[in-house]
């Protein structure tokens, strides 16, 4: 394990112990540092959209982790549009704001309202998603995107049988046919779970072991827009038709979230995928949303990517306390994440590959789900 990452056990510990430590720690230089009094202050949260499970639960955890440290908690959703996103964020800044948590849609579009924000010296944490071209952002709370992308891939990999569990060579030889999806192209996690997964895909797209028969491999030709399923769909029926016209059949699909990836079955679905003459594709995936998780079980999914996102809420709210109170939060990572402006300090979670052989240890151990849930 990399010292700079802390794995799902040690995170209660690390947060009871370290972070709170760090609550009482040094003052911050960084001038839109609260100078800690707050108590029962007003946070402002935006979260992208309730369209996806995951986001409620983020915004949920977040609001009841600063509710319970005290704070006054304006949680808002703008259905992934961006001018409802900037007016909330307006909104929360009028109504004074202490803090503001931003899980933002198009990670370059609020550079005004942030703007607006330091002028008021209102301290900004990124929530999972990156904000861009911004000084004023101060801290990221997030998983390790780039290692979320890998091991999509990865599952991929093994799925298909070219590569085992343990990263060894598979007993599969291929050629096998894929195509490959990616996140929206204003979502900053969308470019680093690609570029995980192609760095961990070429050398078997090179090898001829796996063949993007589509032909589209370029990061723009295959990104989604606001990740939206419906899109996903359509994209995967007309490949389906002009590539797989000819019985030819596709084996495997790199999918960045659940959401697509359902659309993205619905496609093979409909065109007579998922029979016993013909099987499914490996079709990966993100979140662990208990539609998918279901969909796995099944035996249609084959894995997703599990964030446990309670988790993100814990470091985000211990975040937020801490620099509220005038100290400086702790983070695990100050090089990876340049947002255009500043490399801003990021605290990354480790991300976790999910399939049949292990969903219901990892996910009923973590009480993400209950099995009644899971059944
Ligand atoms: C998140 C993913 C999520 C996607 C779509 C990304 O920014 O990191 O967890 O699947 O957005 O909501």
């Amino acid at each position: 394990m990399r010292l700079d990452r802390i794995t799902t056990a040690g995170l209660g510990l690390l947060l009871a112990v370290g972070l709170t430590a760090c609550g009482s720690s040094t003052k911050s230089v960084d001038d839109t540092s609260s100078d800690g009094d707050n108590a029962g202050a007003l946070v402002g949260v935006t979260m992208p959209t309730k369209s996806s499970e995951r986001w409620i639960h983020d915004g949920d955890n977040v609001k009841a982790g600063l509710e319970k440290l005290g704070y006054k908690v304006d949680l808002q959703y703008a259905e992934n549009d961006i001018p409802t996103q900037v007016n909330q964020i307006e909104n929360q800044i009028t109504k004074g704001a202490k803090l503001l948590v931003v899980a933002s849609i198009d990670g370059t579009a609020i550079t005004t309202q942030l703007q607006q924000a330091a002028d008021n010296k209102i301290p900004v944490i990124a929530y999972d998603r990156l904000i861009r071209n911004s000084p004023d952002v101060n801290y990221y709370a997030t998983f390790d995107n780039y290692k979320v992308g890998v091991q999509q891939a990865t599952s991929l990999l093994t799925g298909l049988g070219l590569q085992k569990a343990d990263g060894s060579k598979g007993a599969a030889k291929g050629p096998f046919n894929i195509e490959l999806f990616a996140g929206s192209p204003d979502d900053n996690n969308a470019t680093f779970f690609f570029s995980g997964a192609m760095d961990t895909l070429k050398p078997f797209i090179s090898s001829g072991q796996l063949v993007v028969k589509s032909g589209q491999t370029d990061f723009k030709t295959v990104a989604i827009l606001r990740w939206d399923p419906a899109t996903a769909q359509k994209r995967m029926e007309d490949i389906i038709t002009k590539t797989y016209a000819g019985g030819t059949k596709v084996q495997g699909v790199l999918s960045p979230y659940d959401g697509l990836s359902i659309g993205i079955l619905s496609a093979l679905r409909s065109s007579g995928y998922g029979t016993a003459g013909q099987p499914y594709p490996i079709v990966t995936g993100q979140d662990a949303e208990l539609a998918s998780v279901k969909s796995i079980i099944s035996g249609e999914q084959y894995s997703t990517i599990f964030k446990n996102t309670r988790e993100l809420a814990e470091i985000t709210v211990t975040m937020a306390d801490t620099v509220l109170k005038g100290g400086t939060p702790k983070v695990n990572n100050i090089k990876d994440y340049d947002n255009g402006k500043k490399v801003v300090p990021s605290f990354l979670l480790d991300p976790v590959i999910i399939d049949k052989t292990n969903y219901e240890k990892i996910l009923l151990d973590a009480h993400y789900y209950t099995k009644a849930q899971l059944s």
